[in-house]
Formats: C-alpha cells, sequence, structure tokens
C-alpha cells in the first residue's frame, strides 16, 4: 500500500486527472480554494461576465411570481451556500407569507457560515455541511408531511456538468423529492463567441489568476512544484458542443513533481490541462432536461440584457 497521502481524495484526482492518456484534466470543484473562490466573486464583479448579474436580476425582478408558482408551506434548500442579492430577493418574498426556513448545503464550513450571517435576519437558516445529494438527503427526511421543498440551484452551475452528467445529476436530485417539489435552476445560454471570449478570458486577468490558482494550490496542499510562469490560461469555445472549456497550456517541455500524489508528470509545449468545462444552453434546453429527469418545467424566466434563463421545475 501507498502511505496515507494517496489516500487523500485531492491527490488520487489530481493523479488521475493527469496521467491518463489523452487529454490531462483536473476537476473544477477544486478551483474554488479560500483564494479560488476570492478570485471567482471578483470575476462576478468584472463587466466582461454577465452571468452573476443576470442571474440575481432575474430573481430579483421576479421573485414575487417565483414563489406565486408554489403552494402554501415551502423549505428552501440551496445547493451551494447562498449569499447576498440572489437568495435573499427570494427568501424575502417568501417572508411576505409564511416563516422562512432556508437549508444551505455546502462543503465548506466557512461559507456557510458568512452565508448564515448575511442570511440569518431574513429566517432560520440551518447550514449542512455536507455534498449536494447528501445534504438534500438530510433535507427531505427531516420535513414535516405538507411541506413543499424547493431547491435552488442557481448561478449556472449545472453547466459543469457533461450534457448526461447533467441529467443524471437532476435525476438524482429527482430521487430526494416528492411529486409537486420544486427546483429553480439557473441556466446561462449560448450567446456569441466573442462575448464568451472575453466573459472567460477577460482583460484584466482575473480568470487567467483563477485558474492558475489551481495549480497553486497544488503546490500549496500537495508539495508540488509546477512554475506557474510557464503555464498560460486559455479560453475555448466550443460552438459544436455548446461549451466554453478552460485550459492551462505549457508554454515549454517541462516536468512537475507532486510529492503527495506520488507523481512525476510531463508536458509538451502547448500541451492543455483541461481545468472547466461551462456547458452554455438554448432557451428550450431545459425543459427538455427537465422531462429526462422526472420533473416538468413549470416556469421560465430569462433576462434581456444578457442570455440567462431561470428555470423552475416541478417534479412529477
Ligand atoms: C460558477 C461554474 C458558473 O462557468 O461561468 C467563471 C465558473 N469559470 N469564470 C462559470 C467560472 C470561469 C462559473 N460557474
Amino acid at each position: 500500500m501507498y502511505a496515507g497521502a494517496l489516500e487523500n481524495e485531492f491527490a488520487r484526482e489530481v493523479r488521475a486527472g493527469l496521467t491518463r492518456s489523452g487529454q490531462k484534466t483536473l476537476p473544477c470543484r477544486y478551483l474554488y480554494d479560500d483564494v479560488g473562490s476570492a478570485l471567482f466573486e471578483a470575476i462576478t464583479f468584472l463587466p466582461e461576465y454577465g452571468l452573476t448579474r443576470a442571474d440575481a436580476r432575474i430573481i430579483q425582478k421576479n421573485a414575487r411570481a417565483i414563489v406565486g408558482c408554489l403552494p402554501p408551506n415551502v423549505l428552501v434548500a440551496e445547493l451551494g451556500s447562498g449569499s447576498g442579492t440572489k437568495t435573499r430577493a427570494l427568501l424575502e418574498a417568501l417572508r411576505r407569507r409564511q416563516v422562512v426556513v432556508y437549508y444551505p448545503i455546502d462543503v465548506s464550513g466557512a461559507a456557510l457560515a458568512k452565508c448564515a450571517r448575511e442570511l440569518g435576519p431574513v429566517g432560520a437558516v440551518l447550514p449542512i455541511e455536507s455534498t449536494y445529494v447528501r445534504g438534500l438527503t438530510d433535507v427531505a427526511e427531516r420535513r414535516a408531511p405538507g411541506q413543499t421543498l424547493l431547491v435552488l440551484f442557481l448561478g449556472s452551475t449545472i453547466g459543469n456538468f457533461e450534457s448526461e452528467a447533467a441529467v443524471d445529476f437532476l435525476y438524482a436530485l429527482r430521487l430526494c423529492l416528492r411529486p409537486g417539489d420544486a427546483l429553480l435552476l439557473g441556466t446561462d445560454l449560448v450567446k456569441p463567441a466573442e462575448q464568451l471570449a472575453a466573459a472567460y478570458d477577460d482583460p484584466a486577468g482575473v480568470t487567467a489568476a483563477f485558474n492558475l490558482n489551481l495549480l497553486a494550490r497544488i503546490n500549496r496542499e500537495l508539495d508540488a512544484d509546477f512554475d506557474l510562469r510557464q503555464f498560460e490560461h486559455v479560453a475555448r469555445w466550443d460552438k459544436q458542443a455548446q461549451r466554453v472549456e478552460m485550459h492551462l497550456r505549457s508554454r515549454i517541455y517541462q516536468i512537475a513533481n507532486v510529492r503527495s500524489a506520488d507523481l512525476l508528470v510531463d508536458f509538451v509545449p502547448n500541451e492543455t490541462i483541461c481545468t472547466e468545462t461551462c456547458q452554455k444552453f438554448r432557451p428550450e434546453q431545459p425543459r427538455e432536461m427537465a422531462r429526462q429527469a422526472g420533473f416538468r418545467l413549470a416556469a421560465q424566466w430569462l433576462d434581456a440584457e444578457w442570455p440567462f434563463a431561470e428555470n423552475l421545475l416541478v417534479a412529477v
């Protein structure tokens, strides 16, 4: 057996992603350590990255309409610890008609604590430190008869799944729910290539820093020696697949040593590591995804400024 280090999930996944034949990859969820989360938050303020503002605008404008689609006595669960404007607007609309109980589900205790501070004044915030499906199972078990669950999955995080995996994931959520429960799903829509290029490779270099931080994190946590200056951020729009891919491209031939993963890995010039895929949707796609996963699309709201759809799915 290997030493304790390889039992570490991060080390195992880095090793698996960088030793695959063909395209090297790293799982995108590791982009979000403390530094990465702060850099992502900075991205959401960039003029070129309209996604988060569009999501927030739709919810703010339509919070009462969204709540109006739901039966009385709703419990809210969110996949990811929501904060600020998006979740607050919804909870405030809900508070006009009932007591608000809100379960943020996140693997980060720090993120949950921040969320509880920010949203605590609006209702009872009951944080669940867990992965999404496990956390939602817990919430579903806790509810009383007659209560309807509203699950929030905002920010187009669903776009990080490959198409089939996205439907599988929605179906896994559906298995935690009862008919009549709802899922509010944010989906970023297909838009012109130039707009996507700027959103995922901004001129100030914030997205590049966000991407490169993944290698910095591997250096910090897995005792590795990636030379960040010898990798370059690349964002590619694959029009056929309707997705943006983020890569890190090696400028030269180089070898990196990831000691805690017991890994020596080499890169030829221009070889890339794929670090994230961001699926973009046509407005009619959420209805089909919903159907395949055991939901129906009850309503959809669009943003006029930045193509984005907020979809209300109801479990059938
Ligand atoms: C948080 C996954 C929705 O895909 O737009 C932003 C992440 N990556 N810039 C996205 C991200 C580069 C973001 N999601």
